[in-house]
Parts: structure tokens; C-alpha cells; sequence
């Protein structure tokens, strides 16, 4: 039987979190809730929802789900280029940040090449290295965050790529504009430092690390974001990057021509304006935070702070052993480590769930 290269069958294939369906099915339960994936518990951008409904009640044959989407995202390009003050041709769009992640390993890595990354982080950072033969270099994070400082140690003459999560997914930690600064004096040129911000709207720290300015000043430098998160719409999958138009046009190069759907591209559009949602987005997400971390620190439960709306949780037991039990109470959480789950902030009531399902399986 045919084989793949020893370096595709070495992956571990990515585990997405459980969908409530499987779980009910699975189970023979109602009503559980998914605090695994950190989508918005709010749902989609309501602006975004009214312009695809706009969109489908144009009679079918002159509405545009015929036509393929517009390749280059025009309206959608010219509203980025707009909020971040880049050109046009300086974004790329992509079938989620996920696809941009392996669009930016193909175009820049070739099989032997190092690739920096944290660990524990995006698990996808590895695997998109991994898929061309290239070497995933992982370091430890300090105090849960990424040490940016043993990372730029790490950077030899085979790296080509550094992957830095800021906030990190699992651990909602961020790199401040300090740390970050002194981290990219010490990049040399020729190297790409993908920073992925797919949590980026959330961050409230005044110190957060300010990418665009390297950006502009010219760094090799591929900045990440994502409509998956705050703007609701993970399942439209759309997400966009920034970096230098010589970087763009590269990866340009391996960009399937229409990865974008034209209602994706429209939603996206009309979620950038939804101000209204991304405010009570932000809103419901610092009260469900202020709410947990209450909880946990009066029922003695350990918690890393989050600058995002995911929160890490070294439990300090086995974590697939306690994921189990919170699947038969109906909450779906993400185990992240051997001993650490990450729970996604939901609505007040599901948060109040999650905390009385932790206080049945932890406490004695
Ligand atoms: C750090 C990070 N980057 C990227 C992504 C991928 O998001 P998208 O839905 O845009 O592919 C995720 C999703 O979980 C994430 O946590």
C-alpha cells in the first residue's frame, strides 16, 4: 500500500474539540454545552448574519453563490487596509488563520529547515512544519508565557521561521510590547516571525506587544488574525494576514485561487463594523473571566490569568480522566496536558455550570 514520507506519518493528527451533537449522541444527554474550541458564546456578529440572509433572498439566479467568490477579496482587503493603515496588497486572506499557518510553512520552509516555536502552543505550528519536512524546534514556555528570550537562544542557521502565539493558546499568556521588541533586535534578517493574534481583541494589558510597528518598519514579519474568535465566525472560516507585499505575493503563489467563500468574504466584511458586538463581546468575556477566577480561587482550583477568553487550568491530576467526567455531566472542556485542561469562558450560565460540574469531580 502506498506510504507517505516518514515525516507526514510521524504527525499526530490535530483532535478538534468534541462537537455537542457527537457528545449527545454519544451519551443519550440534552442540553450540554462546548467550553472547548473558544468560539464566542454570544454567537456570529449579527451585522455579519443580516448581510449573508441580505445576500441568500436574492432570487437564485442573480445572487452570487453561482459565480465563484472574488480570488482576491477585494471589499474585504480594502476594510483591513483601511482599520490597519497597510495597502492592499500588503493582506492575505485565508480559509481560517489555520490555512495562512500552512501557506506561510510551504512558501518559506523546505524539508530540513528549523522552525522556533513554544511549548506548549498552537498545535498547529508543528504539524504545518512538519508537512514539509521541516524540524519543529520547541521551547518551553516560562511562567506559562513564551521565553521569547531562549527563543531567539534557539535561532540557528537552519531556522527559517519563528512561530510566537501572542496571546498562546493553551495558555491565554501574552508577550509584552517590551519583551517582543527586544526579541525581534535580536531576529537577524531572513527569518520569518509569524506572530499569530487570533486573540488578539480580547487583550486588555496596556503592555501588550505592538507587531504592526515591526511591520512597518520593515521586519520580516507575518502578522496573524482570525474571524473565528471575537467577530464569531469560526464556522465560515475566514481569516487574514499582514505582512510585506514581497511576503504576500509569495505566499500568494500557494494560495488555492478561490479559499475564501464569497459569503465568508461578505460576513467578514460586515463583522469589522459591528462595533456593537465585538463592545458586548468584550463585555461578557471580562465578567465571565472575573466570575471564574472568583470561583476557582475560593474553591482552591488552580488557574493561569488569561488575556484571552480561554482559561488554562493545571489541575494537578489526570486531565482525560477528568475530561471524561465533566463529558457525562454534559461540559465539554479541551484537555491541553497530561495534567491541564483549557476551559472557553461561556454565558453566565454556562460558566456557572462548568464551576459546579470542577467543584463535583475536584473537590473531595
Ligand atoms: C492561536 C490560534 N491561532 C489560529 C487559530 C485558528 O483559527 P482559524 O479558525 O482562523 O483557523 C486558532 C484556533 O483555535 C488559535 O487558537
Amino acid at each position: 500500500m502506498i506510504k507517505p514520507p516518514a515525516y507526514v506519518s510521524d504527525i499526530r493528527p490535530y483532535v478538534p474539540g468534541k462537537p455537542v451533537e457527537e457528545l449527545e449522541r454519544e451519551l443519550g444527554i440534552k442540553g450540554s454545552i462546548k467550553l472547548a474550541s473558544n468560539e464566542n458564546p454570544l454567537g456570529s456578529a449579527p451585522l455579519a448574519v443580516k448581510a449573508i440572509l441580505d445576500e441568500l433572498t436574492i432570487p437564485n439566479n442573480q445572487n452570487s453563490l453561482n459565480r465563484y467568490p472574488d480570488g482576491s477579496g477585494y471589499y474585504l482587503k480594502k476594510a483591513l487596509s483601511e482599520k490597519f493603515f497597510v495597502a492592499e496588497d500588503e493582506i492575505i486572506l485565508g480559509n481560517g488563520s489555520n490555512e495562512l499557518i500552512d501557506i506561510a510553512a510551504r512558501t518559506f520552509l523546505q524539508a530540513g529547515d528549523e522552525a522556533v516555536m513554544a511549548h506548549p502552543s498552537f498545535v498547529v505550528y508543528p504539524m504545518s512544519t512538519q508537512g514539509i519536512g521541516g524540524k519543529p524546534v520547541r521551547i518551553p514556555l516560562r511562567n506559562y508565557s513564551h521565553d521569547l528570550n531562549a527563543m531567539a537562544d534557539a535561532v540557528t542557521s537552519g531556522t527559517k521561521m519563528v512561530f510566537i502565539a501572542n496571546p498562546n493558546n493553551p495558555t491565554g499568556t501574552i508577550n509584552t510590547r517590551e519583551e517582543f521588541d527586544r526579541f525581534m533586535s535580536r531576529i537577524p534578517d531572513g527569518i520569518l516571525v509569524v506572530v499569530d493574534e487570533a486573540y488578539s481583541e480580547y487583550v486588555t494589558d496596556p503592555a501588550y506587544a505592538d507587531s504592526i510597528k515591526h511591520f512597518t518598519a520593515g521586519r520580516d514579519l507575518l502578522i496573524l488574525r482570525t474571524f473565528s474568535k471575537i467577530y464569531g465566525l469560526a464556522g465560515l472560516r475566514i481569516g487574514y494576514g499582514i505582512a510585506g507585499k514581497d511576503i504576500i505575493s509569495e505566499m500568494n503563489k500557494l494560495r488555492p485561487p478561490f479559499n475564501t467563500s464569497s459569503l465568508a468574504q461578505k460576513a467578514a466584511l460586515w463583522a469589522l463594523k459591528d462595533e456593537d458586538h465585538i463592545k458586548s463581546t468584550r463585555r461578557i468575556n471580562e465578567q465571565g473571566k472575573k466570575y471564574l477566577y472568583r470561583e476557582f480561587e475560593s474553591n482552591g482550583i488552580k488557574y493561569v490569568p488569561s488575556e484571552a477568553n480561554f482559561v488554562y487550568l493545571p489541575v494537578e491530576r489526570d486531565a482525560n480522566t477528568l475530561y471524561n467526567k465533566l463529558l457525562r455531566q454534559g461540559i465539554i472542556v479541551r484537555p491541553v496536558g497530561p495534567e491541564e485542561i483549557r476551559v472557553t469562558i461561556g454565558l453566565p450560565e454556562e460558566n456557572k455550570r462548568l464551576i459546579e460540574a470542577l467543584k463535583s469531580v475536584m473537590l473531595p
